[in-house]
């Protein structure tokens, strides 16, 4: 059936067995746009089977060689973004510029992740033992990092590209086998990707893309006992996948709920603009957007005036006319975000726009005067709502910070770099802004969150890291 997406297994395009195909909505029609394959457990068990075959002789691989694939991978993907860009467009609604953005980001990603695993695997350590009280040198150890085994990678939809590659090169150049299971909504654009693995001739077996429903082979993917370490990220289903998980490393980028701490000597110009991009870009759908806007009283009158005045020039429509607000991923993302605005409304949030939605389609909102009682203060809309809470002192902003159980990223305004640092030491989120809204890159940056939020951390270094192991080799002398 030539209009049902093939999956990727042992080096070759295949049809499910099932029959089966799950489709893929598109945000702005509404309408099937692409249908996947709904793999089976089988074939799970398949590919898991061929990843660990194909991993044993990868990890013997020069790691010259690795890398040398991998940056033809990365160049094959740079030549292919149109069409993957318009996957994206046609899949999660992305800016058509945004999406071109991610494709390229994800080949520069790959390219840094060749050259920066070639380096920190290509040298280990040299201990001797007679720093240790009651020892001689006696003992010398070397040490080295092995990769884990077979990596399950799990992106979310709204970087299906990016957070794909992110897990796969690390994986790779560490000499690991990877398994893909792409989200639903960006399932052909990262069977796209994969297709530039695949023509940059990576041995077979050695990277697998499963789709299908997350209810066949979900828990089935994370459970399977070949899996060696999950890279996840997405919302809460990755507390659950770590609840259910064997003894083995997991990295978990979860949700946010960022906050944007403005002081009262900030320029507010500058947060402004900040919060603008980093509220609403891609309509809000970034774990790391500015989710909450916390400012000092005396100067938030300024503030919301700026935000306003920049709010009504955003365009709204569809992503193929890359707009600057597009449709939301899902009638369900889209009903959650009514539902955290309509909540706010009855507790007498200050609405500075008329609420408006159309099908998934959701005009950008500004809250102001939200209270701590209202849904809105604490959850994560994923949409273009945000809210601004007034604040007193500054230790009420780091408190209402502190409250969340997520901790990603927060950022602070203000010209004293001083106080600025302070801030950032007390807030209890893993990565801290000074006079920027939050973000994840550049890639090589550390990226983590604390509590709810994530485990482990990310960044291109800290990725190929914890997709090894240490080996150590001890010399003994007579
Ligand atoms: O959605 C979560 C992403 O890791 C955020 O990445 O800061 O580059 O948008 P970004």
């Amino acid at each position: 059936d030539g209009d049902v997406y093939k999956y990727y297994s042992d080096g070759e395009w295949k049809k499910s067995s099932s029959g089966k195909s799950v489709s893929i909505v598109n945000p702005t029609t509404r309408k099937t746009q692409y249908k996947v394959q709904a793999c089976t457990q089988e074939e799970v068990n398949k590919v898991m089977e061929t990843a660990k075959v194909a991993q044993k002789s990868w990890a013997k691989t020069p790691l010259w060689k690795r890398a040398e694939l991998l940056h033809k991978a990365a160049a094959i993907l740079k030549d292919h973004k149109a069409p993957i860009a318009e996957c994206l467009v046609k899949e999660i609604a992305k800016p058509a510029k945004d999406a071109v953005t991610e494709v390229v980001r994800s080949g520069d990603l790959v390219s840094y992740c060749a050259e920066e695993g070639v380096r920190i695997l290509g040298e280990g350590k040299y201990l001797v033992s007679d720093s240790f009280p009651g020892n001689e040198r006696t003992k010398y150890c070397l040490t080295s990092k092995i990769p884990l085994g077979v990596v399950l990678a799990i992106p979310p939809f709204n970087y299906p590209v990016n957070l794909a590659v992110s897990k796969i090169a690390p994986a790779l150049i560490a000499g690991n086998s990877l398994v893909l299971k792409p989200p639903t909504q960006g399932a052909v654009s990262a069977l796209h990707m994969v297709h530039c693995f695949h023509l940059a001739g990576f041995p077979k077996g050695l990277i697998s893309c499963v789709t299908g429903k997350g209810s066949e082979i979900g828990d089935f993917l994370t459970m399977h006992p070949s899996v060696n370490c999950i890279s996840f990220t997405g919302g809460d289903t990755g507390i659950a996948i770590s609840k259910k998980a064997g003894m083995i490393p997991l990295q978990m980028e979860l949700g946010g709920k960022d906050a944007c701490i403005v002081l009262e000597d900030a320029d507010l110009d500058l947060v402004a603009g900040n919060i603008i991009k980093g509220g609403f870009s891609y309509s809000g759908q970034r774990c790391t957007a500015v989710k909450v806007v916390l400012v000092m009283e005396s100067v938030a009158d300024a503030l919301v005036e700026k935000v306003n005045a920049k709010l009504s020039k955003l365009t709204v429509g569809p992503p193929e006319e890359n707009c600057d607000i597009t449709p939301v991923v899902s009638e369900s993302s889209a009903n959650f975000i009514e539902g955290l605005v309509m909540d706010a409304k009855e507790k007498g949030a200050t609405f500075c726009q008329a609420y408006k939605r159309e099908g998934n389609l959701i005009w950008p909102l500004l809250l102001d005067n939200v209270r701590p009682d209202m849904r809105i203060a604490w959850e994560e809309p994923f949409g273009p709502v945000l809210p601004v809470i007034r604040i007193n002192s500054v230790e009420e902003g780091i408190h209402h910070c502190n409250a969340s159980n997520f901790g990603l990223q927060g950022c602070v305004f203000t010209k004293d770099i001083n106080k600025a640092i302070l801030i950032s030491d007390t807030m209890e989120t893993g990565t801290v802004q000074i006079n920027s809204a939050p973000a994840r890159g550049p890639d090589h940056f550390p990226f983590q969150g604390l509590k709810d939020s994530g485990i482990g951390s990310q960044g291109i270094t800290n990725s190929i890291n914890m997709m090894t192991k240490i080996k150590s080799t001890v010399i003994n002398l007579p």
